[in-house]
This record gives structure tokens, sequence and C-alpha cells, in this order.
């Protein structure tokens, strides 16, 4: 049975010219700062990215704690968005080991409105735990694949400014964002942010921290303390060069991909879903006017070979990815459609 698999873009393999690429890496300590494909892997992710250098980590996960780590001091106050990855699917990282307090504020849509922000940033008083940061996430995942404007970031990040405060960039799927905009992803203003090879960009491993050379020295430093530093690990940063090379302008096919999936879905009597709030590769629908909940929606669709992941109650999220061409999504909305008769 061919298996198709919607549970997240994280699941794409490496490409052909991927597995030749790391065949054919130069390789050197990177701890020693003597990896050619790591040093090359960096000043072409900070390139495309428009800052001044950049640090290749293990994952969005530790890439997002070494950041929080290099931004603020513990014991500060971070400002984020409630839903958003650091805050809820990061095991508390950014208590357990930064020392961080984390602000959650809830978004519109991901989006944190700077009025909204500036009402919770700490005013000077003795019993206070100073705010030190701001994030933002973009795309937002659980908000569905948003899109937060190089506009809206502008807005926050003057914000940011008028506080002596850095503005910090979760762009996991920033690319899907410049893609979608079709605009630059240094037009999405902060101070500091990280991407993710590993996703939409089909490499194995790897996100990328970026940002000024004193951030990225003091992240280079936290990287070593949480166990990063990697040695030949030009291995995978080959991988990643032809990520960034080759993989982003096709993302536009994952997201005409996920509207389709969306209107299809739409055109299901009983699946709640809102087709215009689908952005870039993913969709959140609701099984519920099926009499299903997610837990057992997911079951009936795997016996089918449809994965998609579980949200709460009866929502469900389908994202598209490399793997996933349009005949596996026809084929996937076919087999809702049975599983409902
Ligand atoms: C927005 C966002 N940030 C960070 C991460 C963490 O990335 P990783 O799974 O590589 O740790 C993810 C993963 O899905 C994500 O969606």
């Amino acid at each position: 049975m061919k298996i198709i698999d919607l549970r997240s873009d994280t699941v794409t393999k490496p490409t052909e010219e991927m597995m030749k690429a790391i065949q054919g890496a130069e390789l050197g300590d990177d701890v020693y700062d003597e990896d050619p494909t790591v040093n090359r892997l960096q000043d072409l992710a900070a390139e495309r990215v428009g800052k001044e250098a950049s640090l290749f980590v293990t994952s969005g996960t530790q890439a997002n704690l070494v950041s929080q780590l290099a931004l603020t001091r513990r014991g500060q106050e971070v400002i984020l968005e409630k839903d958003c990855h650091i805050y809820y699917y990061e095991v508390g990282g950014i208590s357990a080991i930064a020392g961080l307090v984390p602000k959650p504020i809830e978004g519109t849509r991901g989006y944190l409105e700077p009025e909204k922000i500036k009402k919770e940033l700490r005013e000077k008083n003795i019993h206070y735990s100073p705010t030190g940061l701001i994030c933002l996430e973009n795309t937002h995942n659980r908000a569905g694949g948003a899109i937060i404007t190089p506009k809206q970031m502008e807005e926050v990040y003057d914000l940011a400014k008028s506080y002596d405060l850095p503005l910090y960039l979760d762009g996991a799927r920033i690319f899907n964002a410049a893609v979608a905009l079709n605009t630059r992803v240094s037009n999405f203003k902060c101070d500091a942010m990280m991407f993710c090879l590993s996703k939409g960009l089909s490499a194995p491993i790897g996100s990328m921290i970026c940002g000024d050379h004193e951030f990225i020295e003091r992240a280079k430093k936290f990287r070593k303390m949480l166990g990063g530093g990697m040695r030949q690990a030009g291995i995978m940063a080959a991988c990643g060069i032809v990520a960034l090379e080759k993989m982003i302008d096709r993302l536009a096919d994952d997201h005409a991909n996920a509207k389709i999936l969306a209107e299809e879905l739409n055109a299901i009597g009983g699946i709640g879903v809102n087709v215009d709030n689908v952005q870039t590769n993913m969709i959140y629908f609701d099984v519920g006017g099926l009499g299903f909940n997610s837990d057992n929606f997911l079951a009936e669709m795997k016996k089918s070979g449809v994965l998609f992941s579980k949200r709460e109650g009866s929502i469900v999220r389908a994202v598209t990815h490399r793997g996933i061409k349009r005949e596996d999504v026809m084929t996937a909305v076919e087999m809702i459609r049975q599983n409902k008769d």
C-alpha cells in the first residue's frame, strides 16, 4: 500500500543530489571552524537571509534554545505568542535550561500586535523580572502556517527598538512565507532568527541561526555548551547547501497543493476548513461533523495509507511537502470520502 504522509514536512527525505553532495563533501573539524562545507553553508545562509553571519545547528529546537541563551540573561521575561513552538513544543527549555520567564500572549493568527506587546512590557520595578526579548514565529505552525507580513514584522521591530529590546524570529518555515509573498527573507525585519533546512527544504538534518557577528559568536559558545559542537558536520551541511540552492522555489508547489487539498476538503460535507486561511503548506480541519474525533479519524485513515497529525478534539493537521504530488492530494481526499460513507 502506498503511504501518503501528510503529517509534516519534516518527513521529507534527502534528494538524490543531496546524497551525492554528502559523498563529495570536503570535511574538517567544525569545532575548529575547519569544515569547508559547513563554512560554505553558513556563508550562503547568512547571504540568503540578509544577515552578517550564521551558525549550523542540529535542529530547530536547538536553534531556538541557543538563540534565547545568546540574546538574554537568566531571569528575564520573554514575550511570545501563546501557541508558538518555543512555548508549546520545546519541552520548557526556555525555563528549564535558559532560565527565562515566558510571557505568553494570545495573538491573531500567530501575529502579536504591537499594542498587545506594549501592554506586557515590564516597567522598571525592583519586583519585576525585566523584559529581555520579544519572539515571533513565521510562518506560525499552530495558526495553520499563517504568514506574518514584512509590514507587520516591521511594526513589532520598531516597537522592540523603541524599548531597546531584541526581536527574535523563529523562522522555521520563513522561506515558505517569503515564497508565498514573493519577497526576500531579509524583508522580515528582526535582530536574529533561525530557519530549518529539515522541513520543506528537504535536508535530512539541521537548522541555521542567523544574526550579527557578535550574536553568532555568543551562539557558538552556547551551542558548544549544549553539546552541539559537531566535528565533520559537512556531511550534513552538504545537504543544506543543496536545500538553499535548489529547494526554495519549489515550495510554491506545496502551497498550491495545500490550497487544492483545502478546497477539496471543503467540498466534502461535514468537514470544517477555512480555505482562505491556507496561506502556505498547512491545513487545519475539523472532522467533528463526520462523527470522528482526531484520534479515530487518524486511525481510520491510517488503514487506507493516509497519515495526518492529531490536534485537540476533532482538529486534524495536514502538511504538504515534496513527497506529496497532486495525485496524492486527490487520493487522500477520495479516501476521506470513502471513510465518510
Ligand atoms: C515553528 C517551529 N519552530 C521550531 C521547530 C523545531 O524544529 P525541530 O523539529 O527541528 O526541533 C518546529 C518544528 O516543527 C516548528 O514548527
